[in-house]
């Protein structure tokens, strides 16, 4: 298995390439099963060798064939990350088909991501012209699912410290700047999504020292959810209050 390297063929012919418990991480859009290819919005991208169109207990086998070999092929506390839209306009639920195949697998979910793709514009709900008798809605958002192998908690490699190439002041500016939706001044605003990123994070390092920590103060007092757990070894009597808060527990 080479690797930054790519393998143009069927996923399952690569899978089987890895020893089990080699990835870390699978992050992939599978087919939806929409027929793409006959859509009268997407003629030009039809798949030329996979059929798009099976049953929806076809496609769904199809696709546990090849989470079930992900999941034998990634390590233990490694993650399977899904981008995945529901059929005709939501009367096909796939992907809470999709957590309930992955569980089946083994998979444990681990967090859904609502990708608002914004992009409603000329979308709405239609019924035929003169009886709206069922009316559909498409949806501007797909999903992105996150599952994880045995346990939440990935290995940490022993010279982690060694493998982090980002002080802690870029981390800083770079969290700063994608939590930027617009910037105005007495005259204009500025949508961050319709600028490159190089230059929003420009902006945030050209804000003074005094500003900055406003922002940062902004970050660390806003209202967030915390849990304390209370946790008890009936073997060995040890104890811990487990504090869950915020996005550092989210990510650990
Ligand atoms: C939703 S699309 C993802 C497209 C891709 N993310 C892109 O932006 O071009 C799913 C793709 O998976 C491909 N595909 C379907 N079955 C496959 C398989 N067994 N192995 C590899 N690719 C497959 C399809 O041909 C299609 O191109």
């Amino acid at each position: 298995m080479q690797t930054n390297h790519i393998y143009h063929e069927n996923c399952l012919v690569t899978l089987d390439r890895m020893e089990d418990g080699y990835l870390p991480l699978t992050v992939t859009s599978p087919p939806y099963n929409v027929d793409l290819g006959n859509n009268k919005h997407n003629q030009d991208k039809s798949y030329d060798t996979h059929d798009d169109n099976l049953t929806h207990e076809a496609y769904m086998e199809s696709m546990k064939e090849i989470f079930t070999k992900i999941h034998q092929k990634t390590q233990s506390g490694g993650r399977c990350i899904i981008n995945i839209g529901d059929g005709k306009n939501g009367r096909i639920p796939t992907h809470s088909d999709y957590i309930q195949m992955m569980s089946e697998i083994g998979w444990m979910p681990m967090a859904n991501i609502v990708w608002n793709k914004r992009n409603v514009s000329g979308r709405t709900a239609w019924g035929s012209y003169g009886s709206p008798s069922a009316p559909s809605l498409p949806p501007p958002f797909e999903y992105i699912m996150v599952f994880a192998k045995d346990s939440y908690k990935l290995p940490q490699p022993e010279n982690k410290a060694e493998l982090i190439d980002i002080t802690k002041e870029e981390n800083l500016i770079s969290v700063l700047s994608s939590s930027i939706d617009y910037i105005y001044d007495s005259e204009q605003t500025y949508y961050t999504k319709d600028v490159p990123k190089k230059e929003v994070d420009d902006f945030v390092e050209s804000m003074k020292q005094s500003d900055l920590l406003k922002v940062q103060n902004f970050f660390e007092t806003m209202p967030k959810l915390s849990k304390t757990h209370h946790f008890e070894c009936k073997k060995c009597n040890y104890t811990e209050d487990i504090v869950i808060e915020g996005l550092q527990s989210f990510f650990v």
